[in-house]
């Protein structure tokens, strides 16, 4: 199954995407992380991107779609995967279509932005190895200290409140606009996002059996 993941900054994506992920054991793809490894490797793709991420600005489409096309490629994407962030605009859908990429659903994960806001404030992620906790939510066993590593927990750069609000008017400009184009093609499906996340999770994996 081909799955798109859609939805503001901090609504839950990245979480039900890792759901999604161990539930029908097709990788899950995110274009955020992919860059910000590419980042942390200092390759030409990473260093194209920082500026714009460091503002909470989208990275041109250009970019995410050339990363997008190679990792489709991948042995571990022909029984299925979830797009987990792209596409991000109008034109990114565009372009999954003239790849002849098959998309069988795409799920929206709504949470209010007020809510939105709360989420990133708490969220810490591993350093390391990019395992997502959250202070109040889903706390690591050791405060600051990532369970799967051991490695240090620390705010993304993105995640400062400012940029939040950057990222969530990006999201209403640019990326909103996508329920509409799913709509059209009789693939969206909206799950109200949770106060805990295993109950998102019971919707969002009801949403993808229907
Ligand atoms: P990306 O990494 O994709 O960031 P994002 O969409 O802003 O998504 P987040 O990772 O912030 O949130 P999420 O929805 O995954 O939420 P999460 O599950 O972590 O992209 C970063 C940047 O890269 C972009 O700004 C852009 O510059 C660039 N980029 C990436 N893709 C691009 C593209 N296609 N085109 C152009 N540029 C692109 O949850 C958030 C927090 O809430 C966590 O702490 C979590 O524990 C908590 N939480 C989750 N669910 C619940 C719940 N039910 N109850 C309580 N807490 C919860």
């Amino acid at each position: 199954m081909n799955l798109i993941l859609l939805g503001a900054p901090g609504a839950g994506k990245g979480t039900q995407a890792e759901v999604i992920c161990n539930a029908l054991n097709i990788p899950a793809i995110s274009t955020g992380n992919i860059i910000r490894e590419a980042l942390k490797n200092g390759t030409e793709t990473g260093l194209k991107a920082k500026s714009y991420m460091d503002e909470g600005k989208l990275v041109p489409d250009e970019v995410v779609i050339d990363i997008i096309k190679e990792r489709l490629t991948k042995d571990d994407c022909q029984n299925g995967f979830i797009l987990d962030g792209f596409p991000r605009t109008v034109p990114q859908a565009e372009a999954l279509d003239k790849m002849g990429v098959k998309i069988d659903k795409v799920i929206e994960i709504y949470v209010a932005d007020e809510t939105i806001q709360k989420r990133l404030s708490g969220r810490r992620v591993c350093e390391k190895c990019g395992a997502s906790y959250h202070t109040e939510f889903k706390p690591s066993k050791a405060e600051g200290i990532c369970d799967v590593c051991n490695a240090s927990t620390v705010i993304r750069k993105d995640d400062e409140p400012a940029t939040v609000l950057a990222r969530l008017n990006v999201y209403h400009e640019q990326t909103a606009p996508l329920k509409g184009y799913y709509e059209n093609q009789g693939k969206l499906v909206t799950v109200e996002g949770q106060e805990e996340v295993a109950e998102t999770s019971k919707l969002t994996l009801k949403a993808i059996e229907a």
